[in-house]
């Protein structure tokens, strides 16, 4: 399949009616309301408010990113972006701190079309303490946005640092996304009401869909999804890493400057982007507990990778290597390699009726399996494939083995790519070929994946539970537990 083939097939396939009876519907509405944004005037104030906010972690525990749009910016009357927040005052009138500059703004192309991107960093952060904050600007602090809250993780050196849970998925739009969405609101509402600790979010790559809609709105298609993201990503960090869908719009007429991964690299902040080897979100890692996440660019950066005309800063599998390589397993016993495309995945199209990964899934085996292995990476957990499958450690088809997952030397691969969107679920699948490889297959709803770690301080044993849940009757579909002797 040439690379124009792969692309076709991937955005074109197995778009439901349903989804295309609304389609329509909404480009009626996105029209109305792209022309909306256009149609205000440079100075209308509610055009400076803070909106789309969002959090991530960077690579030094006490930090938090905080980022926002706004669909204009002017310094001489707002200043700088500047975050107000404390963990004593919910109201933020009385006892509060400030953080200003950070990355100052970020603009790309024609400023009428894509707004502003702030990001401000938190640093400093007290450990396990609940924080409200709200972004405004120094000069005018009446235009700010509502007052949020997160908390911020455990002491890495206290044992509840062992505690942590990670919710994901891939593949998520404004389509066929209410439950999933709905399921994670609960889930972060139901932590904030108990004494659990140590939740975020990572999003497996193709945020939004914007791609697959009219050139024109693409803008507008990313707004509207992080505005209904606002009910999530202002409380818990929300990691992403790029897919296919990220690449910039597809369908004309559209901006040519939107093309190349620039959205994803504008409205996020993930740890590398402000390392200037790097100053992007293609890739890069964090320790978070018990756990050392390596996040992947499948999309470009590597030999027979998908975009070869965009070429990221830096040499990915140099850096990925290094980074492997350099993880105190005393530390962080877990290594998780997150990326978008999957080696392993019985979906027609990337692997052969032997499991051979074929297709699409050649180059990433070719750039990212050895690494894996070498480095005793536990597991890979991408997206893509719009469903769930998890597989037996494996390495080169070759199965470890079926059950007892103590002491692992291959890795689990989990496709975690049901987060809902326009294009709808994955239904071609091999299941009746009984790929020897492939544990479990869900494709029957959206859903998402949480995953758990711990530590028994008296049998010095770690583990690692990965469960999938089905959307839209919240059923456990699936659940895997690794566990390995502390070192
Ligand atoms: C990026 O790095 C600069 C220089 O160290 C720092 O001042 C700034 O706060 C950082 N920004 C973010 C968002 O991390
Ligand atoms: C902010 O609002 C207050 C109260 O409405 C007003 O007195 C003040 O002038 C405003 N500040 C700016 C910079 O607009
Ligand atoms: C969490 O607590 C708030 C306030 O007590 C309540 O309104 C909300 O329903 C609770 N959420 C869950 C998921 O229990
Ligand atoms: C699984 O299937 C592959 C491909 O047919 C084969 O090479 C391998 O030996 C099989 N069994 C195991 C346990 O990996
Ligand atoms: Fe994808």
């Amino acid at each position: 399949m040439s690379l124009l083939d792969i692309r076709k097939f991937d955005s074109l396939s197995l778009k439901s009616h349903l989804s295309s009876a609304c389609l329509v519907l909404l480009l009626v509405l996105f029209c109305i309301k792209a022309k909306s944004i256009t149609l205000h005037s440079a100075s209308s104030s509610s055009d400076f408010t803070p909106v789309e906010v969002h959090l991530a972690f960077t690579q030094i525990p006490n930090q938090i990113v905080v980022s926002f749009h706004t669909l204009n910016y002017d310094e001489k009357l707002l200043g700088f972006p500047m975050i107000k927040f404390s963990h004593k005052d919910r109201t933020l009138k009385g006892e509060f701190q400030t953080a200003t500059l950070g990355n100052v703004v970020t603009q790309y192309g024609e400023v009428s079309h894509t707004g502003y991107d702030f990001n401000v960093l938190l640093s400093n952060l007290e450990f396990d303490k609940l924080y409200y904050y709200q972004c405004t600007f120094t000069r005018n602090e009446n235009v700010s946005s509502d007052i949020y809250h997160f908390h911020t993780r455990t002491d890495p050196q206290s044992p509840e640092s062992y505690e942590t849970t990670v919710i994901s998925y891939g593949d998520q739009g404004i389509l066929n996304s209410y439950y999933v969405m709905e399921r994670v609101k609960d889930y972060i509402s139901k932590f904030y009401n108990s004494s659990q600790k140590n939740l975020f979010v990572y999003h497996l790559g193709d945020i939004s869909y914007a791609d697959d809609y009219p050139g024109l709105i693409y803008q507008a298609v990313w707004s509207w999804y992080m505005n209904k993201m606002t009910s999530i990503m202002p409380y818990v960090s929300y990691m992403v890493l790029p897919g296919n869908h990220e690449m910039g719009p597809l369908h004309h007429p559209y901006y040519s400057f939107e093309l190349g991964f620039q959205a994803l690299n504008h409205r996020f902040f993930m740890p590398l982007r402000n390392n200037s080897n790097f100053g992007h979100n293609m890739w890069y890692s964090f320790e978070y507990g018990p756990i050392t996440f390596v996040s992947i660019s499948t999309e470009t950066n590597y030999p027979e990778n998908f975009f070869p005309e965009y070429v990221f800063k830096g040499d990915q599998l140099a850096w990925l290597e290094q980074t492997l390589a350099k993880i105190d397993r005393k530390r962080t016993p877990w290594v998780i390699v997150t990326g978008h495309r999957p080696i392993y995945s019985s979906a027609v199209g990337y692997s052969n009726s032997h499991g051979i990964p074929d297709g699409q899934s050649v180059p990433v085996q070719q750039a990212f399996e050895d690494l894996l292995v070498k480095y005793h990476v536990d597991i890979m957990l991408v997206g893509h494939v719009h469903s769930y499958e998890r597989t037996y450690p494996v390495y080169k088809t070759l199965v470890e083995r079926k059950d007892n997952f103590h002491n692992l030397r291959y890795p689990i691969h989990i496709v975690n790519g049901a987060g809902g969107c326009i294009e709808g679920l994955t239904w071609s699948f091999m299941y009746h070929w009984g790929i020897n490889w492939s544990a479990h297959i869900y494709n029957k709803d959206e859903g998402y994946g949480i995953l758990k770690t711990s530590f028994n301080p008296q049998s010095k044993i770690h583990s690692l539970t990965f469960s999938f849940y089905s959307a839209g009757e919240n059923q456990l579909i699936d659940s895997v537990t690794i566990t390995k002797d502390d070192l």
